[in-house]
Protein backbone atom coordinates (compact mmCIF):
# COMPACT_ATOMS: atom_id res chain seq x y z
CA UNK A 1 0.00 0.00 0.00
CA UNK A 2 1.25 3.44 -0.47
CA UNK A 3 0.35 6.39 1.67
CA UNK A 4 0.61 10.31 0.24
CA UNK A 5 2.79 11.33 3.00
CA UNK A 6 5.04 8.07 4.52
CA UNK A 7 5.09 6.53 0.87
CA UNK A 8 5.17 2.66 1.27
CA UNK A 9 3.36 1.04 4.15
CA UNK A 10 4.45 -1.69 5.55
CA UNK A 11 1.67 -3.81 7.96
CA UNK A 12 2.48 -5.72 11.47
CA UNK A 13 2.45 -8.68 9.38
CA UNK A 14 4.60 -7.97 6.78
CA UNK A 15 7.19 -6.34 9.88
CA UNK A 16 6.95 -10.08 11.36
CA UNK A 17 7.86 -11.79 8.08
CA UNK A 18 10.93 -9.38 7.53
CA UNK A 19 12.08 -9.99 11.41
CA UNK A 20 12.14 -13.58 11.41
CA UNK A 21 14.14 -13.37 8.32
CA UNK A 22 16.99 -10.78 9.41
CA UNK A 23 17.23 -12.74 12.42
CA UNK A 24 17.37 -15.91 11.18
CA UNK A 25 20.25 -15.07 8.27
CA UNK A 26 22.07 -11.52 10.55
CA UNK A 27 21.40 -12.57 14.54
CA UNK A 28 19.92 -9.14 14.69
CA UNK A 29 16.85 -9.13 16.50
CA UNK A 30 14.39 -5.96 15.63
CA UNK A 31 12.40 -4.81 18.07
CA UNK A 32 8.53 -3.81 17.82
CA UNK A 33 9.64 -0.03 17.62
CA UNK A 34 11.53 -0.67 14.79
CA UNK A 35 9.06 -1.30 12.34
CA UNK A 36 8.52 2.72 11.13
CA UNK A 37 12.83 2.44 10.84
CA UNK A 38 12.61 -0.39 8.35
CA UNK A 39 10.02 1.18 6.62
CA UNK A 40 11.72 4.34 5.99
CA UNK A 41 14.92 2.70 5.12
CA UNK A 42 13.61 0.07 2.47
CA UNK A 43 11.07 2.34 1.34
CA UNK A 44 13.70 4.20 -1.44
CA UNK A 45 14.83 0.35 -2.25
CA UNK A 46 11.27 -1.03 -3.25
CA UNK A 47 10.59 1.73 -5.44
CA UNK A 48 13.87 1.34 -7.14
CA UNK A 49 13.16 -2.19 -7.99
CA UNK A 50 9.74 -0.70 -9.27
CA UNK A 51 8.16 -2.67 -6.70
CA UNK A 52 4.44 -1.13 -4.67
CA UNK A 53 3.98 -3.55 -1.34
CA UNK A 54 6.65 -5.32 1.53
CA UNK A 55 5.04 -8.38 0.22
CA UNK A 56 6.55 -7.93 -3.10
CA UNK A 57 9.37 -6.83 -1.78
CA UNK A 58 10.05 -9.97 0.77
CA UNK A 59 9.09 -12.64 -2.87
CA UNK A 60 12.05 -10.95 -4.47
CA UNK A 61 14.21 -11.30 -1.64
CA UNK A 62 13.46 -14.85 -0.77
CA UNK A 63 13.52 -16.20 -4.60
CA UNK A 64 16.83 -14.30 -5.20
CA UNK A 65 19.33 -17.42 -5.53
CA UNK A 66 22.54 -14.95 -5.32
CA UNK A 67 21.73 -13.78 -2.11
CA UNK A 68 22.52 -10.44 -3.53
CA UNK A 69 19.21 -8.51 -2.57
CA UNK A 70 19.62 -10.31 0.96
CA UNK A 71 22.48 -8.72 1.49
CA UNK A 72 20.97 -5.22 0.71
CA UNK A 73 18.48 -6.02 3.00
CA UNK A 74 20.75 -6.53 5.94
CA UNK A 75 22.89 -3.49 4.99
CA UNK A 76 19.61 -1.23 5.53
CA UNK A 77 19.06 -2.17 8.95
CA UNK A 78 22.30 -2.88 10.52
CA UNK A 79 23.51 0.23 12.15
CA UNK A 80 27.07 0.98 11.59
CA UNK A 81 28.44 3.55 13.54
CA UNK A 82 31.98 3.59 14.45
CA UNK A 83 35.09 5.58 14.91
CA UNK A 84 38.78 5.45 15.20
CA UNK A 85 40.25 4.49 18.83
CA UNK A 86 36.64 4.00 19.79
CA UNK A 87 36.72 3.09 23.27
CA UNK A 88 40.33 3.72 23.68
CA UNK A 89 40.49 1.16 27.07
CA UNK A 90 40.93 -1.68 24.47
CA UNK A 91 44.03 0.19 22.72
CA UNK A 92 45.74 0.61 25.62
CA UNK A 93 45.08 -3.24 26.78
CA UNK A 94 46.86 -4.03 23.45
CA UNK A 95 49.86 -1.81 23.98
CA UNK A 96 50.32 -2.71 28.15
CA UNK A 97 49.10 -5.86 27.66
CA UNK A 98 47.88 -8.24 25.35
CA UNK A 99 50.88 -7.26 22.74
CA UNK A 100 53.47 -7.99 25.17
CA UNK A 101 52.20 -11.06 26.53
CA UNK A 102 51.28 -12.33 22.62
CA UNK A 103 54.93 -11.64 21.42
CA UNK A 104 56.26 -13.24 24.95
CA UNK A 105 53.73 -16.63 24.49
CA UNK A 106 55.17 -16.92 20.49
CA UNK A 107 58.84 -16.25 21.10
CA UNK A 108 59.68 -19.34 19.79
CA UNK A 109 57.29 -18.86 16.64
CA UNK A 110 55.61 -18.63 15.17
CA UNK A 111 56.48 -14.84 14.76
CA UNK A 112 52.70 -13.70 13.56
CA UNK A 113 50.41 -11.73 15.27
CA UNK A 114 46.85 -12.66 14.18
CA UNK A 115 44.33 -10.18 15.07
CA UNK A 116 40.65 -10.20 13.90
CA UNK A 117 38.30 -6.92 14.23
CA UNK A 118 35.22 -9.05 13.71
CA UNK A 119 32.36 -6.64 12.67
CA UNK A 120 34.68 -4.02 11.35
CA UNK A 121 32.35 -1.45 9.77
CA UNK A 122 33.35 1.08 7.75
CA UNK A 123 37.32 0.30 8.58
CA UNK A 124 38.20 2.37 11.86
CA UNK A 125 38.60 0.03 14.15
CA UNK A 126 41.20 -2.69 12.26
CA UNK A 127 43.48 0.81 11.32
CA UNK A 128 43.33 1.40 14.74
CA UNK A 129 44.18 -1.77 15.78
CA UNK A 130 46.95 -1.67 12.89
CA UNK A 131 48.16 1.38 13.73
CA UNK A 132 48.52 0.06 17.57
CA UNK A 133 50.42 -2.93 16.36
CA UNK A 134 52.49 -0.78 13.94
CA UNK A 135 53.22 1.99 16.85
CA UNK A 136 54.50 -0.99 19.32
CA UNK A 137 57.92 -0.75 20.35
CA UNK A 138 58.20 -4.19 20.66
CA UNK A 139 57.40 -5.21 17.33
CA UNK A 140 60.01 -5.55 15.11
CA UNK A 141 60.58 -6.63 11.54
CA UNK A 142 60.54 -9.68 12.53
CA UNK A 143 57.28 -10.28 13.29
CA UNK A 144 54.30 -10.75 10.41
CA UNK A 145 51.36 -8.75 11.34
CA UNK A 146 47.83 -11.02 9.99
CA UNK A 147 45.46 -8.48 10.27
CA UNK A 148 41.51 -10.18 9.35
CA UNK A 149 38.36 -7.71 8.79
CA UNK A 150 34.86 -8.61 8.67
CA UNK A 151 31.81 -7.61 8.13
CA UNK A 152 28.28 -8.72 6.87
CA UNK A 153 27.35 -5.35 4.76
CA UNK A 154 28.89 -5.32 1.63
CA UNK A 155 29.01 -1.61 1.31
CA UNK A 156 30.91 -0.71 4.57
CA UNK A 157 33.48 -3.35 3.54
CA UNK A 158 33.66 -1.18 -0.05
CA UNK A 159 34.07 1.81 1.79
CA UNK A 160 36.64 0.45 4.87
CA UNK A 161 38.98 -1.19 1.66
CA UNK A 162 38.98 2.41 0.25
CA UNK A 163 40.24 3.83 3.50
CA UNK A 164 38.87 7.19 3.23
CA UNK A 165 37.65 9.65 5.60
CA UNK A 166 36.77 12.95 5.88
CA UNK A 167 38.76 15.04 7.61
CA UNK A 168 36.30 16.27 9.96
CA UNK A 169 35.76 12.73 11.42
CA UNK A 170 39.70 12.39 12.08
CA UNK A 171 39.80 13.88 15.95
CA UNK A 172 40.27 10.80 17.98
CA UNK A 173 43.51 10.74 15.89
CA UNK A 174 46.89 12.23 16.88
CA UNK A 175 48.54 14.73 14.04
CA UNK A 176 51.76 12.52 13.72
CA UNK A 177 49.84 9.18 12.92
CA UNK A 178 48.20 10.99 10.79
CA UNK A 179 50.50 12.05 9.00
CA UNK A 180 52.57 8.87 9.21
CA UNK A 181 49.62 6.72 7.85
CA UNK A 182 47.39 8.95 5.61
CA UNK A 183 47.77 11.51 2.71
CA UNK A 184 45.39 14.45 2.89
CA UNK A 185 43.58 14.71 -0.24
CA UNK A 186 40.87 17.96 -0.72
CA UNK A 187 39.57 17.67 2.41
CA UNK A 188 39.61 13.85 3.03
CA UNK A 189 42.31 11.64 4.56
CA UNK A 190 43.57 8.57 2.36
CA UNK A 191 44.82 6.03 4.19
CA UNK A 192 48.38 4.84 2.38
CA UNK A 193 48.25 2.12 0.12
CA UNK A 194 50.98 -0.09 1.66
CA UNK A 195 49.10 0.44 5.15
CA UNK A 196 45.53 -0.31 3.44
CA UNK A 197 46.80 -3.45 1.73
CA UNK A 198 48.17 -5.13 5.41
CA UNK A 199 44.41 -5.76 6.28
CA UNK A 200 42.58 -8.09 5.11
CA UNK A 201 39.18 -7.32 4.79
CA UNK A 202 36.30 -9.97 3.71
CA UNK A 203 32.54 -10.56 3.74
CA UNK A 204 31.45 -13.03 6.48
CA UNK A 205 28.71 -13.63 8.12
CA UNK A 206 29.39 -14.20 11.97
CA UNK A 207 25.91 -15.70 12.44
CA UNK A 208 25.23 -18.36 9.50
CA UNK A 209 29.04 -18.78 9.16
CA UNK A 210 31.09 -21.73 10.13
CA UNK A 211 34.79 -20.39 11.44
CA UNK A 212 37.29 -21.88 9.25
CA UNK A 213 40.52 -20.66 10.22
CA UNK A 214 43.20 -22.40 9.84
CA UNK A 215 45.06 -20.53 12.96
CA UNK A 216 44.11 -19.32 16.03
CA UNK A 217 44.15 -15.66 17.05
CA UNK A 218 46.03 -13.47 19.32
CA UNK A 219 42.88 -10.98 19.67
CA UNK A 220 39.39 -10.32 18.98
CA UNK A 221 37.37 -7.59 18.96
CA UNK A 222 33.66 -8.10 18.46
CA UNK A 223 32.95 -4.93 19.91
CA UNK A 224 29.10 -3.27 19.09
CA UNK A 225 27.45 -5.72 17.41
CA UNK A 226 26.65 -8.54 19.65
CA UNK A 227 23.91 -6.12 21.46
CA UNK A 228 22.02 -6.82 18.41
CA UNK A 229 21.92 -10.29 19.44
CA UNK A 230 19.86 -12.60 21.38
CA UNK A 231 21.18 -14.75 24.41
CA UNK A 232 21.26 -17.59 22.69
CA UNK A 233 23.27 -16.37 19.06
CA UNK A 234 25.32 -14.89 21.72
CA UNK A 235 26.23 -17.80 23.58
CA UNK A 236 26.59 -19.48 20.06
CA UNK A 237 29.02 -16.72 18.94
CA UNK A 238 31.06 -16.49 21.76
CA UNK A 239 31.39 -20.70 21.42
CA UNK A 240 32.68 -20.15 17.89
CA UNK A 241 35.01 -17.67 19.10
CA UNK A 242 36.70 -19.50 21.76
CA UNK A 243 37.32 -22.31 19.37
CA UNK A 244 39.10 -19.94 17.20
CA UNK A 245 40.86 -18.11 19.90
CA UNK A 246 44.47 -19.49 20.52
CA UNK A 247 45.01 -20.63 24.75
CA UNK A 248 46.36 -17.42 26.00
CA UNK A 249 44.34 -14.76 24.08
CA UNK A 250 41.72 -12.06 24.16
CA UNK A 251 38.34 -11.21 23.26
CA UNK A 252 37.24 -7.47 23.29
CA UNK A 253 33.55 -6.65 23.34
CA UNK A 254 31.86 -2.92 23.27
CA UNK A 255 31.37 -0.94 26.49
CA UNK A 256 28.35 -1.31 26.50
CA UNK A 257 27.76 -5.29 26.02
CA UNK A 258 28.73 -8.20 28.92
CA UNK A 259 28.64 -12.00 28.77
CA UNK A 260 27.52 -11.62 33.03
CA UNK A 261 24.81 -13.84 31.95
CA UNK A 262 25.94 -15.87 28.92
CA UNK A 263 27.33 -18.98 29.75
CA UNK A 264 31.18 -19.26 28.42
CA UNK A 265 34.59 -20.83 28.74
CA UNK A 266 36.40 -17.56 28.88
CA UNK A 267 38.30 -15.95 31.54
CA UNK A 268 36.95 -12.31 33.02
CA UNK A 269 39.78 -10.33 32.53
CA UNK A 270 38.25 -6.52 33.20
CA UNK A 271 34.58 -5.20 32.32
CA UNK A 272 34.47 -5.68 28.02
CA UNK A 273 37.72 -7.96 28.02
CA UNK A 274 37.75 -12.13 27.86
CA UNK A 275 41.17 -14.24 27.88
CA UNK A 276 40.80 -17.83 26.86
CA UNK A 277 42.27 -20.24 29.77
C1 LIG B 1 27.89 -0.55 15.21
S1 LIG B 1 28.96 -1.33 14.05
C2 LIG B 1 30.38 -1.64 15.09
C3 LIG B 1 31.70 -1.34 14.39
C4 LIG B 1 32.95 -1.51 15.27
N1 LIG B 1 33.09 -2.88 15.72
C5 LIG B 1 32.93 -0.58 16.44
O1 LIG B 1 32.68 -0.99 17.57
O2 LIG B 1 33.16 0.63 16.24
C6 LIG B 1 28.21 -2.96 13.89
C7 LIG B 1 28.66 -3.70 12.65
O3 LIG B 1 28.26 -5.06 12.77
C8 LIG B 1 27.92 -5.54 11.48
N2 LIG B 1 27.09 -6.75 11.62
C9 LIG B 1 25.80 -6.85 12.01
N3 LIG B 1 25.39 -8.14 12.00
C10 LIG B 1 26.46 -8.88 11.60
C11 LIG B 1 26.67 -10.28 11.37
N4 LIG B 1 25.69 -11.17 11.57
N5 LIG B 1 27.90 -10.67 10.95
C12 LIG B 1 28.90 -9.77 10.75
N6 LIG B 1 28.76 -8.44 10.94
C13 LIG B 1 27.56 -8.00 11.36
C14 LIG B 1 27.21 -4.35 10.84
O4 LIG B 1 27.20 -4.44 9.44
C15 LIG B 1 28.03 -3.17 11.37
O5 LIG B 1 29.04 -2.77 10.47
Amino acid sequence: MDDKYFGIVISDREFETFRELIYQESGIRLRDNKKDLLRQRLNKRIRALGLKTFSEYYKLVDEDRSRKELTELIDAVSTNVTSFFREIKHFEFLTGKAIPETLKRKKEGPFELRVWSAACSTGEEPYSMLFTLLEHEEINSKWKIKLLATDISTKVLQRAMRGGYPATKMDSLPGDLLKRYFDLKDDEYILKPKFREMVNFRWFNLITARFPFKHKFDIIFCRNVMIYFDKHTREELVRKFTGAMAPGSYLCIGHSESLANTSHELKYVQPTIYQKP
